[in-house]
């Protein structure tokens, strides 16, 4: 944390004519949040702006002095969207540091800016705006990110994998199709983001303290001019409300989960006992001993950093729980924790997008890996239930023709028609073309399975919505 120097302490507060005496040094660095709050420069500024001229319109300051203040904050706009805008460290927070700044460039009106608000409905205002662009931002993240495993999918479309269940191989599917899977995860992910983004949405300004205001303000002119859907209804739920965070690092902490068991999948993936794929130089880093190894340490990391989300989300979740009605200092605790997930998952998502086109599959290995009869022990079963046989028949069967030829190290394949018959009646030559994994794949009939033709389908749509 930055440490305010010392003097000019009291002179420089929202409040201080109350005070007498100057807040410890120790209180300063503990209370002070400008050292990370100053992320929110921009849409003090922006929320003042329209706030500025409201109170314009409404005659409850002068025009001209609205004027100078919406001047005065554009110019710090433009500070810091050119990047030249430094926080000043020995303010107390980006509230009484904007304050200070329009001060010092247009004099006397920046005065009149506070009237009707106070830093209470001004920071969850400005902690909302910076939620729906960083909303915004991570959506086109997850877009990214789908982008490019749909591309990853449709240029590997004919291979077929093992899939898993309980980490056992249990059967063949497309990796095309696995990675829709991914792809579908990543969509749930952008609904609910979309969703928090329709109650953050909201214009908590003109709240002020917690009760309103008897000026006569005009909420809705402040709330088209952010561009919100509506207007908090009630000023004490206005100041105290932060569930919109707990959704958002809520939507977050899934998203992470996502990125982190496709992490493992592609860990599992790349290890030499799989080899299924390999990773570009570009995503893995060596040992300092053993000179063979090439470990995957950025899926390792995306893995394990998504580890925080979860913890910021119960920070979050116990930072308000026991909090009275209205604001309450705590509050102020909730932006170290969203700032982070934000910084966090906008990074995950950006290197997940890249780090697909670094992903080469192994073809090879993969058609080699497909052929075990195991695999095909669900397309027998559904086999003879075509032919008329009981489901719980069928599984019997299957069950102890697998069992006999693995004790017997025989395959099916090679057991004749007659030795098949005595396991059922109803098995004929032409099951052993089932022991094949296209034919297993081409032989999906469900919508959702895994047939080529229906992930060639869902491949197109994909393209098609994502463009
Ligand atoms: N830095 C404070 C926060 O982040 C701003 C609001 C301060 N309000 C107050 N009444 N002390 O919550």
């Amino acid at each position: 944390m930055d440490h305010p120097p010392k003097g000019e302490i009291m002179a420089s507060k929202l409040w201080g004519s109350r005070f007498t005496g100057n807040l410890s040094q120790l209180a300063e660095k503990f209370t002070y949040s400008i050292s990370y709050d100053s992320k929110l420069a921009l849409y003090d500024c922006v929320a003042s702006i329209a706030h500025a001229e409201m109170l314009g319109s409404q005659g409850i300051i002068h025009k001209k002095d609205a004027s100078a203040i919406v001047r005065g904050l554009n110019q710090l706009i433009n500070d810091i969207e050119a990047g030249r805008f430094q926080h000043d460290p020995a303010a107390e927070d980006i509230h009484s540091d904007i304050q200070s700044r329009l001060k010092k460039l247009i004099g006397k009106p920046a005065d009149c800016l506070h009237t009707a608000r106070s830093r209470n409905d001004q920071v969850v205002t400005d902690v909302r705006l910076y939620c729906l662009n960083h909303l915004e931002n991570i959506q086109a993240l997850l877009d990214g990110m789908q982008i490019a495993i749909v591309k990853f999918a449709d240029k590997n479309a004919d291979v077929i994998i093992p899939a898993y269940t309980h980490l056992q191989s249990a059967q063949v599917v497309l990796l095309a199709h696995q990675m829709l899977a991914y792809v579908e995860m990543l969509e749930r992910d952008k609904g609910r983001l979309e969703d928090a983004a329709r109650r953050t949405s909201m214009n908590t300004l003109g709240a002020c303290a917690l009760s309103g205001t008897t000026l006569q303000t005009d909420r809705e002119f402040v709330t088209k001019r952010l561009g919100l859907l509506s207007t908090a209804a009630n000023s004490m739920d206005a100041v105290s409300d932060r569930d919109f965070l707990v959704e958002i690092v809520s939507a977050i902490a899934i998203t992470g989960m996502h990125l982190s068991r496709i992490c493992e999948d592609l860990i599992i993936w790349v290890t030499s006992e799989f080899d299924f794929i390999s990773l570009d130089d570009a995503f893995c880093t060596g040992s300092s001993i053993m000179p063979h190894k090439k470990n995957p340490d950025v899926l390792e990391l995306v893995r394990g950093t998504s580890a925080r989300f979860p913890g910021r989300l119960m920070e979050l979740l116990v930072l308000m729980k026991g909090l009275p009605l209205t604001y309450n200092r705590d509050m102020q605790m909730d932006k170290p924790a969203l700032f982070d997930c934000v910084d966090t998952i906008e990074d995950m998502l950006a290197l997940m997008a890249e780090l697909f086109g670094g992903i080469t599959v192994k073809k090879d290995v993969l058609a080699a890996r497909v052929t075990a009869e195991h695999f095909f022990s669900v397309d027998i079963l559904d086999y003879l239930v075509r032919k008329g046989a009981t489901y719980r028949d069928a599984h019997d069967t299957v069950g102890v023709m697998v069992k006999e030829c693995l004790d017997r190290g025989k395959k099916i394949a090679d057991l004749p028609v007659e030795q098949l018959k005595k396991y059922s009646s109803l098995f004929e030559a032409d099951v052993k073309y089932l022991l094949n994994p296209e034919v297993s794949i081409k032989g999906k009939k469900s919508f959702g399975s895994t047939n080529p033709l229906m992930v060639r389908a869902q491949i197109n749509i994909w393209k098609k919505r994502l463009k």
